[in-house]
């Protein structure tokens, strides 16, 4: 039973003087976990990691979805070694963009060009801006109810934390139901001739309706618009390279993130060259498009990591052994959520790359407070969860094992909790939306 957090009381103690938000993800903040929980990790390996106090947990959200192969994992560590004894930037390109470029693009089926960033935000944001370019319109469509796709104003902007946003900036950005064709069309209707782009990441943990992708992306196309996977969190998940190749669709960009690199700050943007060579310098003449251009875009060492990290994917079968664990944990979840009667009050998705977990109270309604519950018994139980389970090629069938004995455990105190409410058991507060208005 991990009950003692004395070292990361005193970083949260002090933390929030020197870093806004106290960390540097909105995600990873104090008030994204219990109060019972690790402020701060001192190392990771394979699919553990631990705190500052010495505890360890296995791990769940694994780097917010990016390390898929595991921490600290050798070959890849290897390859990074290698590239920073040679140095990380250099006045001219690295041979190793193009050996990464070809690589990379060898996999995305129907991708001519790519262009290299350190972050996923930074991907997301060039794709916007090269089919605004493209098309010469101003309006930029997403799923409103889908979590995040940059730090950008032409997201932030119609969140609610919005403020810094001119509302100018943020009526360039219309919104759709997820997954909705009819909603999707809809916003067609409303704004004819003006929406330049649809983005959106290709699937969510709940599945898709039949035919959703192939039609959606149909649908842009009709209205002259051009559509963009967001391939950030299913890359390299869902699928090998990632959704785009599952269900056989061909979207005129995608943008790439996260386990690319196994964690190394290492994104990309993909996309057909009619639209990508937008941003190139060969058409003499013709206006350009000020692409990304970032002085840390071609860093070696996480490109290394990149290279070693598709060696892995496409040496072994990562894809097999992440969706075998993922079955087997939904499976021995939802046997221990019915052992204890639960199943109107707890749901985990069908999404073996990626199993979410919802929670809810006794009028069956999303409840933070039973759900900030959980965390905090799974801490305590030595699992660091903050409601979705990434399984990665680190973890074993132990591991599995592991979390669904700390989840049934868990599951004791849900019960009591459900009848005598969760602030009898809940130390702290429950945690609250990133996206909110007021902190
Ligand atoms: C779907 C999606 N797109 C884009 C991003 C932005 O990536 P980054 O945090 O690397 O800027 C995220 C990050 O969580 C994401 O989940």
């Amino acid at each position: 039973m991990i009950t003692n957090f004395q070292r990361s009381d005193e970083y949260r103690a002090k933390i929030h003087d020197l870093i806004p938000g106290g960390a540097h993800t909105y995600s990873k903040g104090d008030d994204q976990f219990p109060l019972l929980s690790p402020a701060a990790i001192s190392h990771g390996k394979g699919a553990h990691v631990w705190d500052v106090d010495g505890n360890k947990f296995l791990d769940c959200s694994m780097g917010l979805t990016s390390v898929t192969l595991g921490h600290a994992y050798e070959p890849v560590l290897q390859r990074v070694r290698e590239e920073l004894e040679k140095g990380v930037n250099f006045q001219r390109p690295s041979y190793i963009e193009k050996e990464m470029a070809e690589r990379f693009l060898a996999v995305v089926p129907g991708h001519d060009m790519i262009k290299f960033a350190k972050n996923g935000s930074t991907v997301t944001t060039a794709a916007v801006k090269l089919a605004r370019a493209y098309t010469g319109r101003k309006l930029v469509a997403f799923p409103g109810d889908h979590p995040f796709y940059s730090y950008d104003d032409w997201f932030i902007g119609k969140t609610a934390c919005d403020l810094g946003v001119p509302e100018e900036i943020s009526a360039l950005s219309v919104t759709y139901k997820g997954d909705d064709l009819a909603s999707l069309t809809a916003l067609f209707e409303k704004y004819p001739g003006q929406i330049a782009c649809v983005i959106s990441e290709p699937e969510k943990n709940f599945g898709l309706p039949d035919g959703y992708l192939r039609k959606a992306i149909d649908l842009a196309h009709k209205n002259g618009a051009l559509y963009i996977a967001d391939e950030m969190i299913t890359g390299y998940k869902s699928a090998f390279p990632g959704s785009m190749t599952k269900f056989g669709v061909l979207p005129d960009m995608a943008t790439w993130g996260k386990s690319i690199a196994n964690g190394f700050s290492f994104c990309a943007l993909t996309g057909i060259k009619e639209v990508m060579e937008l941003g190139g310098i060969r058409a003499t003449g013709k206006e350009k498009v000020f692409l990304t251009s970032t002085t840390h875009g071609g860093e070696t060492h996480n490109i290394g990591a990149a290279i070693a990290t598709l060696d892995v994917y496409q040496q072994q079968d990562v894809i097999g052994h992440t969706h075998k664990l993922g079955d087997t944990l939904i499976a021995k979840c939802k046997e221990a959520i019915a052992k204890h009667h639960l199943s109107d009050h707890i749901q985990v998705a069908d999404c073996n790359w990626m199993p979410v977990f919802l929670f809810r109270d006794r009028q069956k309604e999303l409840s933070p407070g039973l759900r900030t519950l959980v965390l905090q018994e799974m801490i305590k139980n030595g699992v660091l969860f903050q409601g979705v389970f990434i399984p990665t090629f680190s973890h074993t069938a132990e591991d599995i094992a592991f979390f669904t004995a700390a989840f049934d455990e868990s599951l004791k105190v849900y019960i009591q909790a459900l009848d005598s409410g969760y602030d009898k058991y809940l130390k702290g507060e429950p945690t609250k939306p990133v996206f909110r208005k007021f902190i």
